[in-house]
Formats: C-alpha cells, sequence, structure tokens
C-alpha cells in the first residue's frame, strides 16, 4: 500500500525522508512527497518513482531537522500532483501523510465543506489536517484536537502529523502498520523498520488507537480507546541494514532469490518447544484451516499436501479474502493458521478477525515480528528470513515452505529428520541460484520474452508449484501464466494449446508417468515443452535440472522459475522490484 516515513531530532532531515522514500518505494511508487518544517513548512510532492521526483525538485534541499514523507499507492483519487501526499488544512498549518482507507471520509467531507473547508484533492486522507483545523478552530489545541480527529475515523490508518506552529511529531495508527525507532541523534516513525533501519535497530511497535508524541526530549504514547499514557515496550531488531540494500545486484529480486541459500537454513532454526507447542494444538485441534492471500495462499496449498502425505493430518486450505464466507464452520475448538508475510494483509487480518469472533485458536507465519498479525494471534512462528523488500515474494515463500515442512515432520514426531531434510538443501539451493544456472534460464527466457500465453502444469505438491510459478511469470513479466493440475487439462484447457505455446512441466518421481503423458498431450498439439525435473526427456523442449527432493520439491522447482520470472521481466524492459498495479503490503480488503 503506502509507505509513510517521519523523522525529529539532531540531524538533517532532508537524506533521513529521502532514503526512507527509497527504501518504501516497495510500498507504492505511483507518486512520492514530502514536508520538512523550518521556519514554516517546505513541502514537495509529485507524480512518478522518488529518484524521478527529485531529478525534478530535488528532496535533498529541503530544510530543517523535522518532517514526513509519503510513497503513494492510489487508492482514493487519481494519480496527480495534488492526490499525492502530503495534504494540508486550509491555512495550511498542519500537514498530514496517510497510509490505509478512511471508509467514512465522503460524510466527513462533506461536512467540512459545509463548514466552509476548501479541499484540493479527491483523496480521503484530506479529511484529516481538516478536521484537526476545525477542531482547533473550535479552541482545542493541537493534541486534542488530532486526538479528537482521529477518533472520529472509520477505517484503517497510520498517519504522520506536523503542526506548523509546534515542534512535534504526531504518529498514530489503526489497522494500518507504524512502528517508532529510537537513535541517540532522534526518533523515527514508518511504516517499517528498513526505512530507518541504517540509524537505529531500537523500535517500538505501536498498537490500534496509540497516539505517539515524539518530540526532541523523547517519545509519549497514548491511547484513544483506553485515554490514558500507555508504556509501550522498546525492541531490538536482529536485521541488518545490509539486507535492505539492494549490494552488488541489479534487482532486490534477485539479490531476495540468491539469499535462498541462507534463508531456508533460518527458517528451519525453530525454537523446538515452540513447535511442540504449534504441534499439539494441531493434534487436539476439531478442523484446521491454513489461510493466507497471493504467494502465502501457494504456500498453505503446497502444506496440505505435505500434511496429506507425511504428518496424514487433514487440513483446510482457504483465500483470506474467501474466508469469512467458512466462518459457519468456525468453533472454539477450530485452529486456524494464518500465513503473511507481511502480517499486514487486511484480507489475512479480517480472517483472523471472523476467527477471534468465533473464539477458535490463531496460529500464525511471519516474517515480520510486531505486525498486527504477531499482536493478534495467540501464537506466531517467524520464518526470519529477513526483510523482503521486492514487491514479488521469494524467500518468504520459500521460508514459509520449510516452516511447514519443519511442522508436517514434527506432527509425526520426526522434528529433527525434517530439520536435515532442509539443512541438506543447501548445496541444491546454492547451484540453483549459481550464474551458471542463471546463464541457462537465460537462455530460455530468451525463447519466452515474446510469448502471449504461458501454461503450467503439475500433479499434487507440483501443482501448488505450477500456481506459484505462474503467479512470479504474471506479476513481473505481464505474460499471461496459467497453472493446471495436469489431470485437468484435458477437461477443457487443452483447447487452448497451439504450434509453439510454452507449456512448464513440473516432474517429479512420484507422479512422472502421470505428468509427461499429460506433457505429451500437450506436445503433441503443438506446444513447446519445458521440463522442470531431475531427468531429461525426449519429450521435453527444453530441460531445466533439478534436484528430486520429494517433499522439498517445492522449495527446489520453483526457484529456476523465480528466476527465469526476473530474466523475463528484465529482457522485457520491466522493472521486477516494481511491477505495475501492484503493492508488496495490501493493507485494504
Ligand atoms: C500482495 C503481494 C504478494 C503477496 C500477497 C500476500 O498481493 O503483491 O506478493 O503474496 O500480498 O502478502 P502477505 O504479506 O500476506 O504474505
Amino acid at each position: 500500500m503506502c509507505g509513510i516515513i517521519g523523522y525529529i531530532g539532531k540531524k538533517d532531515i532532508a537524506p533521513i525522508l529521502f532514503q526512507g522514500l527509497k527504501r518504501l518505494e516497495y510500498r507504492g511508487y505511483d507518486s512520492a512527497g514530502i514536508a520538512t518544517l523550518a521556519s514554516g513548512f517546505h513541502i514537495k510532492k509529485d507524480v512518478g518513482k522518488v529518484d524521478e521526483i527529485h531529478q525534478r525538485l530535488n528532496f535533498l534541499d529541503a530544510p530543517g531537522t523535522l518532517g514526513i514523507a509519503h510513497t503513494r499507492w492510489a487508492t482514493h483519487g487519481g494519480v496527480t500532483k495534488e492526490n499525492a501526499h502530503p495534504h494540508v488544512d486550509c491555512e495550511e498549518n498542519i500537514a498530514v501523510v496517510h497510509n490505509g482507507i478512511i471508509e467514512n471520509y465522503q460524510e466527513l467531507k462533506r461536512n467540512l465543506i459545509s463548514l466552509g473547508h476548501k479541499f484540493k484533492s479527491q483523496t480521503d486522507t484530506e479529511v484529516i489536517p481538516h478536521l484537526i483545523e476545525e477542531m482547533m478552530k473550535k479552541g482545542k489545541n493541537f493534541t486534542d484536537a488530532t486526538a479528537s480527529a482521529l477518533k472520529s475515523l472509520e477505517g484503517s490508518y497510520a498517519v504522520l502529523i506536523l503542526n506548523k506552529n509546534e515542534r512535534k511529531l504526531f504518529a498514530a495508527r489503526k489497522g494500518s502498520p507504524l512502528v517508532l525507532g529510537i537513535s541517540d541523534s532522534g526518533y523515527f516513525a514508518a511504516s517499517d523498520i528498513p526505512a530507518f533501519l541504517e540509524y537505529t535497530k531500537n523500535v517500538v511497535y505501536l498498537h490500534d488507537y496509540d497516539l505517539a508524541v515524539l518530540t526532541d526530549n523523547g517519545i509519549k504514547v497514548f491511547n484513544l480507546m483506553e485515554n490514558r499514557e500507555v508504556e509501550r515496550k522498546v525492541d531490538t531488531v536482529n536485521w541488518d541494514i545490509r539486507q535492505a540494500e539492494k549490494g552488488e545486484f541489479d534487482h532486490f529480486m534477485l539479490k531476495e532469490i540468491s539469499e535462498q541459500v541462507d534463508t531456508i537454513q533460518r527458517a528451519s532454526q525453530q525454537n523446538k518447544e515452540l513447535i511442540n507447542h504449534v504441534v499439539e494444538e494441531m493434534k487436539n485441534a476439531h478442523g484446521i484451516f491454513l489461510v493466507g492471500a497471493g504467494s502465502s495462499y501457494h504456500a498453505c496449498v503446497a502444506a496440505s499436501y505435505i500434511m496429506s502425505k507425511v504428518s496424514k493430518l487433514h487440513v483446510n486450505v482457504v483465500l483470506a479474502s474467501e474466508f469469512p464466507y467458512y466462518e459457519h464452520y468456525l468453533t472454539d475448538k477450530t485452529l486456524v493458521i494464518a500465513v503473511s508475510q507481511s502480517g499486514e494483509t487486511a484480507d489475512v487480518l479480517e480472517a483472523v478477525k471472523s476467527a477471534k469472533a468465533k473464539k477458535s485458536k490463531v496460529i500464525s507465519l511471519v516474517n515480520v515480528v510486531g505486525s498486527s498479525l504477531t499482536r493478534t494471534s495467540d501464537v506466531f512462528l517467524n520464518i526470519n528470513a529477513g526483510p523482503e523488500i521486492c514487491v514479488l515474494s521469494t524467500k518468504t515463500y520459500t521460508s514459509q515452505l520449510a516452516l511447514f515442512i519443519l511442522l508436517s515432520y514434527a506432527l509425526v514426531n520426526k522434528y529433527e529428520e525434517g530439520k536435515k531434510k532442509l539443512t541438506r538443501l543447501w548445496n541444491e539451493i546454492y547451484h540453483l541460484t549459481s550464474a551458471t544456472t542463471r546463464t541457462k534460464i537465460k537462455e530460455l527466457a530468451e525463447k519466452l520474452r515474446d510469448k502471449e500465453h504461458i501454461f503450467l502444469i503439475g500433479r499434487g505438491l507440483q501443482y501448488a508449484t505450477a500456481m506459484e510459478a505462474a503467479l512470479k511469470i504474471k506479476e513481473v513479466s505481464y505474460i499471461h501464466a496459467e497453472a493446471f493440475a495436469g489431470g485437468e487439462l484435458k477437461h477443457g484447457t487443452i483447447a487452448l494449446i497451439e504450434d509453439g505455446t510454452p507449456c512448464i512441466v513440473f516432474v517429479s518421481e512420484e507422479n512422472e508417468k502421470e505428468i509427461l503423458s499429460n506433457a505429451i498431450e500437450i506436445k503433441s498439439r503443438g506446444g513447446y515443452i519445458i521440463g522442470v525435473s531431475p531427468k531429461n526427456n525426449e519429450i521435453f523442449d527444453f530441460w531445466i535440472k533439478v534436484p528430486e527432493s520429494n517433499n522439498e520439491n517445492p522449495i527446489v522447482q520453483i526457484i529456476p522459475i523465480q528466476i527465469l520470472a526476473y530474466q523475463l521481466a528484465v529482457l522485457r524492459g520491466l522493472d521486477p522490484d516494481h511491477p505495475r498495479n501492484l503493492a508488496k503490503s495490501v493493507t485494504v480488503k
């Protein structure tokens, strides 16, 4: 969705906001803007990527040591300069950046217009500075006016607010992520930690309805529901700033694909007691749902096959956005396992809310500790993949799989065996992410770059891989890619195969014969067959060699296709880190 960052302290504000915007750009990249305070506001905003706007407006000459910034992923109002944040009130005394959606903004706006307020944008956000202005007109001070304004908002928000006449930064949240950073030279507030990680690893996670007041002397947090000052503990994160930088790589996507050699190992280093606790909950549950969106959903699909095979455990897999329709099944004995890299996906949080309403237990698999999901779950497991900056999930997807594999083995008292299997993948992943593999896959990308459609088939676990692989290709190269279960092909889809239609076939020992016979059906209708398989076969027009890894196949088989999707994007002149219309973390329903 959108990204926000603010700072108050001793340092020059301009480089902090400029770097912060670049680090937050993965959350939204259609427009950006900043407001700094130094004898009045200095506001710069426009449409485009952060660097493009910087070329035009020079973010780095903004004065002062206090300011806020925003990268936008448009929801309300088109991509225009007027709709870019920050937004201000009529007198330009209050400046606001916002992530989330104010659901009652139309009603608030109508009321404010009737009171004489003049709006310049079509956004929902603009009601916030006007509301504060209105409350201050009625005699409230800045803090009380802000608290009242926030209380009147329905929907979700993470906001940063400045007042031209006070050296303070307000940071408040409800339903959208916001974290504070504490350093010797000042205080930060941002949508996520990488935005300020180069300055501090000491963070405070805000709760819903918290309003934090940041000054040069420290932070005070008030909770608007409890109507009192509250204590929020300071955590230290183990993330490293290098994890949030591209280093020698051209794009975060390729860097994060390459990191899988380590992230799979990290995901498998879990607290055994916690795993045993989760296993007990799973064994005792009457009905288990695995819930996620996008790639996280595909990890759930793969997990359902692994759990069926390894643990003989029945689980229901449901898309987060569809989950509320299953609420009739939920009881206090149901277990919901919610999977989300960001821990902020609105559909997932909504699913958890409906589970909680029925008193079901919620366990989550997340990458961002301190996210809304970790706070609303009864228990969470950290996939520990480090910050993922590219919009596409790569390393976090395989880390989710690793954790599910570990759980599946732990369910049948084979935790150590599961761990060993994951440890042994190191060599395989090292090879699969090497320059040799990348060169080979580039050859294939050259052949596919101008295709309009790519089909992908697999059976069992490989079907889950086909779904995730299709998503990767679509998201980043904009080539239409569609996954099918091998056996389904003849029930309709085969009609789409023409001369030269590329079809990626995921093969495992387990169902080699069946899937190859599906591949032959495609080949005999002119299809171009790409085999992702441990063994070559005469029907393959192109062979991508992957080791046979049984239950770990989803990890090793997706990696070459992540690389293929990346190469396709680069060859087609697209930016793999920022695909059009997509946001890393979708915090609206
Ligand atoms: C967005 C991203 C996807 C991601 C999905 C779920 O749609 O573009 O890459 O898989 O959200 O995100 P989550 O953070 O819940 O795993």
